[in-house]
């Protein structure tokens, strides 16, 4: 496995390489759901590339930029027994050298649920993205469906920009208490662990309400709501059942739904998602 952290340097590594090429971009601090996407795109691609950059234009002021969990060493391991053929670990000042000036903004589809909560952070995510492709030059890019919004807006990005990849959706990969997993689980003292399942059982109960035959969003959020007032460690930015498409709020829940959420546990942001049906 090549390790690289120029971008003259990972264009070098990967020229004349076995194509297609399959992309896997994260920020590190890796677990089984980031391992899930290499594996996919290992068992889809002859060369895998991934990356990882803690891309500080997604963060805003107040947020974990600097406290955000690193640990490269590890990473590296677990990628290379994944067998991920190269690596490609830029400073921020490669990515965005003194001078830099051009954004990426994606329409409606990144102004609702994070994007309200986050101003900046689809901007941030959707330049990176896109200038991690035009460095890589991928043929197949996987992301997951943990980050539902940050896949409509890339696949969003990638169409009207005519970048010339194919986006691949690979599902949540969860603990086996449900927990979706995140490099900022790392961060939960294990009280948090506890309630941070609170996520998941509100979305079970959306999941359970739906699969019994209610349509009614509005009531599906108010017992989604329930479940996150019940437990006093957690506040929640938003509980959402979206059209899983547009993100626009439903009233009833007669077509493919996003239903979401973001909730703090103490110092920790915690999203996660399912789709119903
Ligand atoms: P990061 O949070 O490190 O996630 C990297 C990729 O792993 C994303 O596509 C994310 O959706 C996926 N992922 C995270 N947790 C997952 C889980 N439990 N199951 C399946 N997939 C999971 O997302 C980012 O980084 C950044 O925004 C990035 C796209 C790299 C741009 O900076």
């Amino acid at each position: 496995m090549q390790v690289v952290d120029t971008v003259a340097g990972v264009r070098e590594a990967l020229r004349g390489t076995a194509r297609p090429l399959g992309a896997v971009l994260t920020m590190g601090y890796v677990h089984e759901g980031h391992l899930s996407l290499v594996r996919q795109a290992r068992a889809e691609n002859a060369t895998v590339v991934a990356t990882v950059f803690v891309n500080p234009t997604q963060f805003g002021a107040n947020e974990d930029l600097s406290s955000y969990p690193r640990e490269l060493e590890r990473d590296l391991a677990m990628f290379e027994r994944a067998g991920v053929d190269v690596v490609f670990t830029p400073a921020a000042t490669e990515v965005y050298p003194p001078g830099f000036d051009t954004w990426v903004e994606a329409g409606a589809v990144t102004h609702r649920l994070e994007g309200e909560f986050r101003p900046g952070h689809f901007r941030g995510v959707c330049t990176v993205v896109l200038k991690l492709l035009n460095i890589l030059g991928p043929d197949r890019t996987y992301f997951g469906q943990k980050d539902a919004q940050q896949v409509l807006a890339v696949r969003l990005m990638v169409r009207d920009l005519d970048v010339p990849v194919q986006v691949v959706t690979a599902p949540t990969l969860r603990e086996p208490d449900g927990l979706a997993m995140s490099s900022r689980n790392a961060r939960l003292d294990p009280d948090e662990r506890v309630a941070s399942l609170v996520l998941y059982r509100a979305l079970s109960q959306a999941r359970e309400r739906f699969e019994s035959g209610e349509l009614d969003a509005a009531a599906c959020r108010d017992a989604m709501r329930a479940c996150l007032d019940a437990e006093p460690r957690a506040r929640a930015d938003y509980v959402s059942i979206a059209n899983a498409e547009t993100l626009e709020e439903l009233e009833a829940m007669d077509r493919p739904a996003l239903v979401s959420l973001a909730v703090h546990i103490g110092a920790t942001r915690l999203i996660d998602n399912i789709l119903l049906p």
